[in-house]
């Protein structure tokens, strides 16, 4: 998510400091920020995109020789210049930047507060920064052991920078879940979120690993720690990637790239949220609400896009475990109708951006009216997150492609955890079912990591499809939804019509279109409807269609029927839409990919749409 570089050297710190700001911007624009040590510290930082950090310094002399930069993409506290990195500490005397989250930073910061300690933002990040602070007050420390000490006491992800400026020769990193890497030039050593920022000045590279803390000090050299103190031989590392190449990780696309994070995004949703070893699931925002939605008598699930069709597995999910009813609207339709909302509704607002317009639009317009306001949003502090009573960050970090494939997942995978918990509070789950679904959605990264092994046979499969000019999605169930996401993703990106249908309705009009020229794409993982798709893939084949079956592993029976069968790893019907929808992205990526399209900025398309 957020970008991280630091430098220690001999040469000017600054110009490398934003150099590699800019290099790493795709990981979040929220805010930027720079910290120099040399004789004293200054820090600059600036809400919004590295030009505008780059203009609030102007034609600063700034010469130090030793620095950090940051550039935000939020997670906690909303974008602006009191929450952007590098953070300062209470003595003045330490600076961090952080990328992660340290979950348990209410108890941090309630303990700290007891001790005196005082904040100024809303953020985790200076929480735990004055952790090392009192460690090294406490116990005389060194930054490195007084890091070490406090980084025992968190539980979360991080990948961190801090710095003392009374001793400026050294910078001090340490990682978790969240990569960090150390470049080792002649007598100069950069730190880097990834290699981004580091390869125009050097090739060899440290990849630090999980609980690593890595000391850079201009004079001695770099040392690697592991969390027990113990001194480590690095393993360096000749790296030979091109800039251009790195900016999207070694991904010829971002969509690409984005499709591929998705077994860590997916995770990083459920993070703190779902224990499948303590069997439980949980949403702040949620739990805040609680006697709301427990009693609630409709959720409205409200979006436009890729995000309606998150809200309408929504849907299912809601009804199915937590027997409420709900409604699911497009909020460019929702905005203009004099919709009938009560007390005891809830509107569910869905958005990757948090700025769409038309959703925006719709939450006004039912704002006041007597129902609760919920936001399912990616982008932090986004005009959505802001307008709503509470919500739920879907955590899948900066999405950049025009089509959104991490976003949905997350979207969905929030949706599965918001619909479990409300089943659970409202007793509309047995006990077993809640625990077999934990259990089943605990395991959905890592079968998206597996379902992606499908992708060379999708490559095969894309080469023949980028012949025909229409397609049709059929789906059924939870997976009708996939149908109609499937069916976005292929024309959106690869200007191919596709539509996308429940399989069961294709007798009602677009069996006439079948024929050899018509490939079906049919989602057909579900469990309970599996003889009925059978049947409407026999219809499909009896026209001379081509099917395209995405089925559940060891689906023999489709295999005797359908042209090609893309078997995908089994999992609990409700969470289907998760695995099911990864082939589908791939599709249309590679079918647009081989037509030269230009996946990520698709012609006629933005990703923010905030405009009507
Ligand atoms: C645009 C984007 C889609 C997105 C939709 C809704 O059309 O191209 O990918 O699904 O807007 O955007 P939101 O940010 O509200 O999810």
């Amino acid at each position: 998510m957020c970008g991280i570089v630091g430098y220690i050297g001999d040469r000017p710190a600054y110009p490398i400091l934003i150099q590699g700001l800019k290099q790493l911007e795709y990981r979040g624009y929220d805010s930027a920020g720079v910290s120099l040590l040399g004789e004293g510290m200054s820090v600059f930082k600036k809400k919004g995109k590295v030009s505008e950090l780059e203009n609030h310094i102007g034609n600063k002399k700034l010469l130090a020789t030793a620095g950090m930069g940051h550039t935000r993409w939020a997670t906690h506290g909303e974008p602006n210049d009191i929450n952007a990195h590098p953070h300062v500490s209470n003595n003045g005397h330490l600076v961090l930047i952080h990328n992660g989250i340290i979950e348990n930073y209410a108890v941090l910061r309630e303990a700290l507060t007891r001790e005196g300690y005082t904040f100024t933002s809303e953020t985790d990040t200076e929480v735990f920064l004055n952790l090392i602070e009192a460690y090294q007050n406490k116990e005389k420390l060194s930054l490195a052991d007084a890091l070490s000490m406090a980084l025992s006491q968190v539980v979360g992800a991080y990948a961190i920078v801090v710095a003392d400026d009374r001793n400026p020769d050294v910078i001090v990193a340490a990682r978790k879940q969240s990569p960090l890497v150390v470049g080792m030039g002649n007598d100069e050593y950069f730190i880097g979120s990834d290699a981004t920022p580091i390869v125009r000045h050097t090739n060899k590279v440290i990849y630090l690993k999980d609980n690593e803390i890595a000391i850079l000090d201009r004079n001695e050299g770099v040392t690697i720690k592991d969390s027990k103190n113990v001194v480590q031989k690095p393993h360096i590392e000749e790296i030979s990637l091109r800039i251009e190449e790195l900016e999207k990780g070694g991904y010829e696309h971002f969509m690409l790239k984005e499709i591929h994070q998705q077994p860590q995004t997916v995770s990083d949703c459920m993070r703190g949220r779902l224990n499948n070893q303590e069997g439980w699931v949980k949403l702040g925002g949620m739990e805040e609400y609680g006697g709301l939605f427990e009693n609630a008598e409709r959720i409205i699930l409200a979006g436009c896009g890729t995000s309606w069709h998150a809200g309408l597995i929504g849907e299912y999910l809601f009804e199915d475990l937590a027997r409420i009813p709900v409604e699911v609207e497009y909020a460019s339709e929702l905005r203009y109708r004099n919709p009938v909302i009560r007390e005891g509704d809830i509107v569910m607002a869905i958005s990757q951006s948090g700025e769409t317009a038309d959703t925006l639009a719709a939450l006004e317009h039912v704002k006041g009216k007597g129902a609760m306001i919920y936001g399912v949003v990616n982008a932090v502090g986004s005009s959505i997150a802001r307008l709503t009573d509470a919500g739920s960050y879907i955590h899948s970090g900066p999405e950049i492609g025009v089509a959104s494939t991490k976003a949905f997942t997350g979207q969905v995978t929030l949706l599965s955890m918001a619909a479990l918990w409300l089943g659970k509070r409202r007793g509309t789950i047995s006990s077993s079912r809640y625990r077999t679904l934990i259990s089943a959605l605990a395991r959905i990264p890592e079968q998206i990591a597996e379902t992606l092994k499908v992708e060379d046979q999708i490559k095969y499969i894309a080469s023949e499809m980028t012949a025909y000019n229409n397609s049709l999605y059929l789906g059924r169930g939870y997976n009708f939804p996939v149908a109609l996401e499937g069916a976005l993703k292929l024309k959106e990106i690869s200007y191919i019509h596709a539509e996308g249908y429940p399989a069961a309705e294709m007798k009602h009009g677009p069996i006439a279109l079948i024929d050899e020229n018509m490939p079906v794409v049919v989602v057909a993982t579900n469990q309970s409807a599996y003889d009925k798709i059978l049947n409407n893939i026999q219809e499909v084949k009896a026209r001379k269609g081509t099917v395209i079956a995405i089925v559940s592993n060891g689906a023999k029976e489709i295999s005797k029927f359908a042209d090609h069968v893309i078997e995908i790893p089994e999992t609990a019907e409700p969470f289907s839409p998760l695995l099911s929808v990864i082939p589908t992205q791939l599709l249309s990526y590679h079918i647009a990919s081989l037509r030269g399209c230009n996946v990520d900025q698709p012609r006629n398309l933005a990703k923010s749409v905030t405009v009507e």
